[in-house]
């Protein structure tokens, strides 16, 4: 089969196109035939190894080179054959899930425990887009931010990869929302359902009345000029962070919350990585989909070959949705 792996840090040019064995399930794994994955700042945070900080962080990147070998983490395909211990999937099955690595291969094996059945009303190609992007949001928005109906949302980055989820997402939830983005991207933001859109380029935010929730995608802005735009019993969720080499995000993410006891509202980090409940999010999301409520959207589509192309598109951060990666076919023959 054909994968991309990297054994030194770098750009999206360490990547290199391998033949390799098809993987063998264990006892509690499940072989999937990849159709499709798709492109996260995850992967290409892994792929630089940077922030550089983060290699201090025992089973993270990596202290020197990649601690792993494969990449990608999004995946969705069809169960091509499973071990011996497997109850819940059986050949022929539509699938998809958030991986550590992976993803970038025609074939993976994946423990049981981290599948789900991929919503029904979807294509590979979109359910791929799924997992790492809409269940951050979900994460953020349900769990971290404790969101009800009739609550005032503002959600930053909202018409990138999570932020496209999380919009559809609160809107579902019965929030109000409030989109923060770029100009060119305002018709998406109400097309998503938000009642109000700003332009982050001539509006300050945090200057445009006050919200119950304000879940921070692009992490511009600092706790202490979000408290202007929160509600005293507000929650601030931070997700995301600034781009840089050495330390960002993870430093804006640890100042935002180390600012929390200095103001009464709560300020929480999302951390997709380290959730226990990461099957349990999958499962709703596939509820909210084949319920129509969110529909992915996609802003390009790279054939297997292109994937390096599509990880240089996605760093760019004005991606409009998320970017998908075909890997097989729906119609071409598996092993
Ligand atoms: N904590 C976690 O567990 C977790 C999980 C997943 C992702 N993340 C982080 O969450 C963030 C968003 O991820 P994503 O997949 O949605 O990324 P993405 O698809 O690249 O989206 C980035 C968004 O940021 C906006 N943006 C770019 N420059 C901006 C600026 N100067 N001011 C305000 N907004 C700006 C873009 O808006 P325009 O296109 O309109 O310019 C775009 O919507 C990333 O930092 C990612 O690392 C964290």
């Amino acid at each position: 089969m054909r994968a991309f792996i990297r054994h030194r840090f770098g750009g999206p040019e360490v990547l290199e196109q391998v033949d390799v064995e098809v993987p063998t399930p264990t006892a509690d794994q499940v072989l999937v035939r990849v159709h499709a994955t798709s492109v996260n700042p995850y992967d290409w945070h892994h792929l630089r190894g940077e922030p550089i900080l983060a290699r201090l962080v025992p089973g993270g990147l990596g202290l020197f080179r990649p601690r792993l070998t494969s990449a990608g983490c999004d995946l969705a395909g069809r169960v091509e054959a499973v071990g011996s211990a497997v109850t819940r999937f059986a050949p022929g099955d539509d699938v998809y899930a958030l991986l550590e690595q992976g993803g970038f291969a025609e074939y993976a094996c994946v423990s049981q425990d981290m599948l789900s059945p991929m919503p029904s009303n979807l294509s590979h190609e979109q359910a791929a887009t799924v997992p790492m992007a809409a269940m951050t949001a979900l994460l953020a928005l349900r769990d971290d931010g404790r969101l009800q109906s009739g609550q005032e949302v503002i959600i930053t980055g909202a018409t990138g990869g999570v932020g496209s989820f999380a919009v559809q997402i609160a809107v579902a939830m019965g929030a109000r929302v409030t989109a923060v983005c770029g100009s060119r991207n305002q018709a998406l933001a109400r097309k998503l359902g938000a009642a109000r859109v700003l332009d982050y380029a001539t509006t300050d935010c945090t200057r445009s009345g006050r919200h119950d929730l304000a879940l921070d995608l692009a992490g511009r802005t600092t706790t202490r000029a979000w408290r202007r735009g929160l509600n005293p019993e507000g929650t601030l969720v931070i997700v995301g962070g600034p781009p840089g080499r050495w330390c960002q995000p993870m430093t804006h993410v640890i100042a935002s919350v180390a600012a929390a006891p200095l103001g009464p509202e709560r300020v929480v980090g999302t951390d997709i990585v380290g959730c226990s409940q990461k099957a349990e999010l999958l499962t709703a999301l596939t509820s909210l989909i084949e319920a129509g409520a969110v529909i992915p959207v996609i802003d390009r589509t790279y054939a297997f070959d292109e994937l390096p192309d599509a990880i240089r598109y996605q760093e760019q951060g004005h991606a409009r949705g998320k970017v998908a990666v075909k890997i097989h076919g729906e119609g071409e023959g598996s092993l």
